[in-house]
C-alpha cells in the first residue's frame, strides 16, 4: 500500500499515548506462556509482530485471551505444535522463543519447525544456533538461517561473553538457561536492553546483575505475574522527530518507557536538537518496572549534525533510520559508525536508508560500518520502504519537512510494530493518506 505524505502546512500540536513496548510485549506473551498460573498483561502492543508471539504461545497449548490490548495467558504446560511456529517479521519472537523451547522438557522428543517471512529468513540466526548448540540444544536451520526445526533436549549451562552487544542473543540464552540445571552467565561487549534482565524476577526467577554480567540459575519455573508494558519508545521516537522537525510544534507523548538501556535516542536528540525534549518521570510500581515518563517536545531553536558516539549505537539501534532521516534536514554533518549491525535487522536499514534518502535529495555517503549524511532541503518524490516498517516511517516524518509530497510504497509494513503510526501523527495536524 501507498502511504502520501503532505508537508506540514501547520505546527504540530495534542497529546499522543505511544502503543506498547514492543520487546516488552513479546517477553510478557513467552513469560507468560512458560509460567504456571495466570498472567494478566495490559497495554500489550497490538501489531503484528508481538501478535505472531502471541499466537505461537498458543500453538504450543498457552490459553490465550485478549481484548485489545488487555490479556490474559494461562501457562505452564507446553504441547507439541500441531503445525510451525510462524514468527513473520520478528527476529525477537524468533530467537527468544527458541532459546526458551529448545530445552523446554514438555517438548522433549517433538520436532518444533520456527518460522518466518522472506525478510526474517534472511537473519542471520547462527548468532544464536552456536551458544545454544554450545549448551547441547539440537537446532537444524537452512545454513544458519530459518526455518529452524528444534529437538528439544536437556541442556547445560553455558557461560559465555558475546560477539555483539545483542539483546535477542543474550535474552535467548538467558531463557535456555532456565532449563539447564547450574548457573548460566553472559557477559556483552556492550550495554543492550535490559527487558529480559527486568521481567524474569517479575515471573519469580532470580537475575543475579554483576560487573556487566546477567547470571541465572537454572532449573527455574516461571510463575504467573501482573504486567503492564510501558508505551514504546521507539515508537514514540517518530513522534519526537515529527515534532523537532516541523517548525514551531509542541506536543506531549506518554507515558512511555524510558530504560537507560535503549534511551540512546534521547541522547542524540539532547545532541542534535539541544532542549527540545522535557522528561518527566513518572513513579511506576509495576511489576517487571521499566522507567516510565511524560514527554514533552518543542521545536528546537537549532537542529544541528553530530557524530554519534559508537557506544551509543545498542542502545538506539532501532532508530538509526530516523536519525538519518532527522539529519538530512540539520545544519552539517552527522555521522554514524560502529553500526554494522543495522545491516542485519528488518532490512539492510544504512543501504536502505541511504538509498531512499538520495531519492529525496539528500547527500548521504554510505560506510560498511555507517553512513555520513549531510543536512539541506529535502524534495518531495517517490521513496520504497523496502519491506521495513521503521524505514517506511522514518520517511513519512522527513516528508513532513520536504519541499512537496513524498509518496511511501510499502508503507503497509507499519503494520509490524505501529499500527496507529498514521492516526497519531494526523491527530497531532500531519497530513497523510492511504492510497
Ligand atoms: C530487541 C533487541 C534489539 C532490537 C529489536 C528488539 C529485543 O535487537 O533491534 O528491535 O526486544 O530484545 P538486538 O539487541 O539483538 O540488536
Amino acid at each position: 500500500m501507498k502511504l502520501i505524505v503532505h508537508p506540514a502546512a501547520s505546527p504540530l500540536a495534542g497529546r499522543v499515548t505511544p502503543p506498547g513496548d514492543k520487546s516488552v510485549s513479546h517477553r510478557a506473551a513467552i513469560f507468560g506462556g512458560l509460567a504456571e498460573g495466570v498472567t494478566r498483561v495490559e497495554g500489550f502492543l497490538e501489531a503484528e509482530d508481538t501478535l505472531a508471539t502471541l499466537a505461537a504461545m498458543s500453538g504450543l497449548g498457552a490459553r490465550v485471551a485478549r481484548e485489545g490490548g488487555r490479556v490474559r495467558i494461562e501457562g505452564g504446560r507446553l504441547s507439541a505444535p500441531s503445525k510451525p511456529l510462524d514468527m513473520g517479521n520478528s527476529g525477537t519472537g524468533m530467537r527468544l522463543l527458541t532459546g526458551a523451547l529448545c530445552g523446554h522438557p514438555d517438548l522433549f522428543g517433538a520436532r518444533v519447525e520456527v518460522i518466518g517471512d522472506a525478510s526474517l529468513s534472511r537473519r542471520p540466526m547462527q548468532r544464536i544456533i552456536e551458544p545454544l548448540g554450545a549448551m547441547g540444544a539440537r537446532i537444524e536451520s537452512r545454513g544458519g538461517y530459518a526455518p529452524l526445526v528444534l529437538e528439544p533436549r536437556q541442556l547445560k549451562p553455558l557461560a559465555c561473553e558475546l560477539k555483539v552487544a545483542s539483546a535477542q542473543v543474550k535474552s535467548a540464552i538467558l531463557l535456555a538457561g532456565l532449563n539447564a540445571a547450574g548457573e548460566t552467565r553472559i557477559a556483552e561487549p556492550g550495554v543492550s536492553r535490559d527487558h529480559t534482565e527486568r521481567l524474569l524476577p517479575a515471573f519469580g526467577v532470580a537475575i543475579d546483575r554483576q560487573d556487566g554480567e546477567a547470571r541465572l540459575r537454572g532449573p527455574a519455573r516461571l510463575k504467573a505475574a501482573r504486567i503492564t508494558v510501558p508505551g514504546d519508545l521507539s515508537s514514540a521516537a517518530f513522534l519526537i522527530a515529527a515534532a523537532v522537525m516541523v517548525p514551531k510544534s509542541r506536543i506531549s507523548i506518554g507515558p512511555v518507557g524510558v530504560n537507560p538501556t535503549r534511551d540512546g535516542f534521547l541522547r542524540i536528540v539532547e545532541k542534535m536538537a539541544d532542549g527540545a525534549v522535557r522528561i518527566h518521570p513518572i513513579e511506576n510500581a509495576e511489576a517487571g518496572a521499566e522507567p516510565v515518563a511524560m514527554l514533552e517536545v518543542s521545536t528546537p531553536a537549532r537542529l544541528v549534525g553530530a557524530r554519534i558516539p559508537a557506544e551509543w549505537v545498542p542502545l538506539a539501534i532501532d532508530e538509526f533510520p530516523l536519525v538519518m532521516a532527522m539529519a538530512a534536514t540539520g545544519q552539517g554533518e552527522t555521522v554514524i559508525a560502529g553500526a554494522e549491525e543495522l545491516r542485519v535487522k528488518e532490512s539492510d536499514r544504512l543501504a536502505v536508508m541511504s538509498r531512499q534518502l538520495r531519492r529525496l535529495g539528500v547527500d548521504v555517503e554510505e560506510r560498511p560500518d555507517g553512513a555520513t549524511v549531510r543536512g539541506g532541503r529535502v524534495a518531495g518524490g517517490r521513496v520504497e520502504s523496502e519491506g521495513d516498517h521503521r524505514i517506511a516511517m522514518s520517511l513519512a516524518v522527513l516528508a513532513m519537512v520536504a519541499d512537496g509530497p513524498v509518496e511511501i510504497d510499502g508503507a503497509e509494513w507499519i503494520r509490524t510494530s505501529y499500527p496507529a503510526f498514521v492516526h497519531d501523527l494526523e491527530s497531532l495536524g500531519a497530513r497523510l493518506q492511504w492510497c
